[in-house]
């Protein structure tokens, strides 16, 4: 059965279900921007799952939760926060209380709180079942910390993405404000993705890891066209696409 890839790709006979790749890696390597670009490139669906973590974390804000409570809370209440998946097209929205989230995910708030949240094991299990449904016929690119590890274990391609730290605060800064930071800027943001990443990798469930068998990307000295066009290429040098990158 022929699978939908763009024009320039030839896919032979393969499973079922289309191809799944995967992108994971710490705060600032260039994972969701490199996953939508790819995404768009090969006419697959995109899920950035950190933005899943983030709207939860909006709603608990949103909603007054108080932090103390967050450990207790179970699947009932975390369906009571009304967040909806709709991955109908190429993409995924996310809606709070019928309202499409998207600049507000990215908030200060939310970016200081959304490890504390994506630690709670309710959490990442009520998270899972959405985002294998978002991937369940393929045709993926999925970009966060445990893509490759605990959401799609069996990916066809997995990508480990690292980027030095400055770099990576330098990055954020610039996607944030537009503008180059200054030196205090800078120094302020790397603190802070240290702590993320800290969280992130040491918590019990589901940490952020290489996953066995991804292949590594250091994106530091790389362009973003040169980040996109060299996964690109592997991607095709791994499956049995066929064509012009
Ligand atoms: O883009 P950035 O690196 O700032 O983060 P993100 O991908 O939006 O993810 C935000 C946070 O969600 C991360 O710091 C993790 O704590 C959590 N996350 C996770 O635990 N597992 C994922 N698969 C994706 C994100």
């Amino acid at each position: 059965m022929a699978r939908s890839v763009p024009s320039g790709w030839n896919v032979s006979e393969g499973p079922t279900r289309g191809l799944v790749i995967t992108l994971d890696g710490p705060a600032g390597s260039g994972k969701t921007t490199t996953a939508k670009a790819v995404a768009k490139r090969l006419g697959f669906r995109h899920l950035d799952s950190g933005a899943l973590y983030r709207a939860l974390t909006f709603a608990l804000l949103q909603k007054g939760v108080p932090e103390e409570e967050w450990e207790g809370l179970g699947s009932e209440q975390l369906s009571e926060l009304k967040i909806e998946v709709d991955a109908d097209g190429d993409g995924v929205n996310i809606h709070f209380d019928g309202v499409l989230l998207t600049m507000e995910l990215r908030s200060p708030e939310v970016t200081g709180s959304v490890s504390a949240v994506a630690g709670l094991p309710a959490v990442r299990a009520w998270l899972l079942g959405v985002q294998r449904s978002v991937g369940a016929h393929g045709n993926l690119v999925a970009d966060g910390r445990d893509m490759g590890t605990v959401v799609f274990p069996d990916a066809d391609v997995k990508f480990f993405l690292v980027a030095g730290l400055e770099e990576r605060a330098r990055r954020r800064l610039l996607q944030d404000t537009g503008r180059e930071p200054t030196a205090g800027e800078l120094q302020e943001e790397a603190r802070r993705i240290e702590q993320r990443d800290q969280a992130d990798r040491s918590r019990s469930h589901a940490p952020l890891r290489r996953p066995e068998g991804a292949v590594e990307v250091d994106t530091t000295g790389l362009s973003f066209e040169d980040q996109v066009a060299l996964i690109l290429r592997r991607v095709k040098d791994l499956t049995r696409l066929q064509g012009e990158v």
